[in-house]
């Protein structure tokens, strides 16, 4: 068979009721708290640690729980559903470990990513710089060989869960005549010295997260710790983001599925003209198609995921970068129309902060800016099609 089949097995149904039934007894009651006190959850990141739930994708010869592409996808989406947050937690630790697993040696590997899995470390992405967004090519940040080590300076921006996470895979320059090709990628400690972490960002939305820079000012490592060869960070860094949009789909469609099945409670009992609203027909209509996008947008998700299993595995997928913009754009797109529509169908009462669909409108809008801007994506998805 050419086409892998995408439909979750058994195994995903149990682990989408486990999820669920954790993601509403522990980490929902402390969602809006997170956000109002723009705090990260360490609560939550315990109670996904000894569920084992904070970083499923890391393989069991490094001590993982080796799950399936699938899997982590319908971890995301559960916590999701209750904290946008606090499922930042296994969506970040997969997109900073991603790059080991694709290009590191094997010491690299066994070096840090039994931390991860144990939930002793977390594990941050260090792409982005002030001038360098979209255009993550045109990156400053420096690596300088001396002797056995690399010598780092620059200041990456955006990162998520800076501070808390251990570890960081840090794009940098190490050829400056050589653009693309002279970027190379690292595993950067926090204790390094010269490590250094810039004040939280005030954000929109997904206020549980810290969002930071990353200062490195003469930041001295080993050579061993470059991910691959000198000169292969960028494409490790692009081919990462073929597996990790998939998370970023993973979480918009949770945000989304959170604010349907909130939305879809209100109009049963709310009632107004004598009726409960979901009598409407308008406000019925509105439901019907909150329900058809979301469920579009979860099965393009969920057939990049059995591509980026397939791939992460050794299969050439000729069209996995293709699938992973789509669904990231897919779901972001439909979960900021879910959540808008679902405070519409609150009335009043959904634009105040005693409902959780206001937060999750705030969160949704950031899925369709990190990884890569939804107008990135349709770049991406075209150079695909065009080339
Ligand atoms: N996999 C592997 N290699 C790839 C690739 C892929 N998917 N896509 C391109 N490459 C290779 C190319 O083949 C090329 O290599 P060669 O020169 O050896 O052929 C090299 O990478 C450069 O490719 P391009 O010329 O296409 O690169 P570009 O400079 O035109 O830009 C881009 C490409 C798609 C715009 C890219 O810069 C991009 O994706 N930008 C968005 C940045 C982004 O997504 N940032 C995310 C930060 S992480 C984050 O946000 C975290 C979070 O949310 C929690
Ligand atoms: P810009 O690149 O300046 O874009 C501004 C606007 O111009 C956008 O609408 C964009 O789509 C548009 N645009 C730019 N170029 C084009 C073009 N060629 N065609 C059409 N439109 C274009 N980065 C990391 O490395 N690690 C992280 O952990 C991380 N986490 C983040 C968390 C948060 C909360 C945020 C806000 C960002 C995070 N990022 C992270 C950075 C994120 O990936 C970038 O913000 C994103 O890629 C956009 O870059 P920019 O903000 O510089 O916008």
């Amino acid at each position: 068979m050419s086409f892998p089949l995408y439909a979750p097995a058994e195994e995903h149904d149990m682990l989408r009721e486990a999820v669920r039934a954790l993601a509403e007894e522990k980490i929902a009651p402390r969602a809006a708290a997170a956000d109002e006190n723009e705090e990260f959850p360490e609560d939550s990141y315990k109670d996904l640690v000894a569920a084992d739930f904070h970083a499923v994708h890391v393989p069991e010869e490094y001590g993982g729980a080796g799950a399936d592409a699938l899997a982590a996808v319908i971890v995301i989406e559960e916590v999701a559903r209750v904290c946008a947050s606090s499922s930042l937690i296994p969506a970040v630790n997969k997109l900073g470990t991603v790059p080991l697993l694709l290009s590191a040696s094997a010491e690299l590997k066994a070096a840090y990513l039994p931390a991860v899995a144990r939930g002793e470390a977390m594990f941050s992405y260090a792409l982005s710089e002030a001038e360098a967004g979209s255009d993550a090519a045109a990156m400053r940040t420096r690596a300088v060989a001396d002797g056995d080590s690399y010598v780092l300076d620059g200041v990456k921006t955006w990162i998520t869960n800076a501070g808390i996470s251990e570890y960081y895979t840090v794009m940098a320059v190490t050829d400056p005549s050589a653009g693309a090709r002279g970027i190379s990628a690292f595993v950067v400690e926090k204790s390094d010295e010269g490590v250094s972490f810039g004040p939280k960002e005030r954000k929109l939305g997904i206020k549980g997260s810290p969002t930071r820079q990353v200062i490195l000012e003469n930041v001295r490592i080993p050579a061993s710790r470059m991910i691959g060869a000198p000169g292969t960070g960028f494409k490790t860094a692009l081919a990462t983001l073929d597996h990790t949009r998939i998370t970023i789909a993973a979480q918009a469609l949770g945000i989304a599925q959170g604010a349907l099945d909130f939305a879809v409670g209100y109009v049963k009992e709310r009632r107004q003209f004598g009726k409960a609203i979901g009598d409407f027909q308008g406000v019925q209509f509105m439901i019907a198609d909150m329900a058809m996008k979301l469920e579009a947008a979860r099965q393009l998700t969920y057939a990049a995921a059995a591509k980026s299993e397939l791939a992460m595995h050794g299969t050439p997928v000729k069209d996995l970068t293709f699938f992973s913009s789509a669904a990231k754009t897919a779901a972001s797109d439909a979960a900021m129309e879910i959540t808008t529509d679902a405070v519409q169908l609150l009335g009043g009462y959904g634009y105040t902060r005693d409902y959780p669909v206001e937060r999750m409108m705030r969160d949704a809008k950031i899925t369709q800016i990190y990884e890569g801007t939804n107008q990135i994506q349709r770049m991406v998805m075209a150079r695909q099609l065009l080339k």
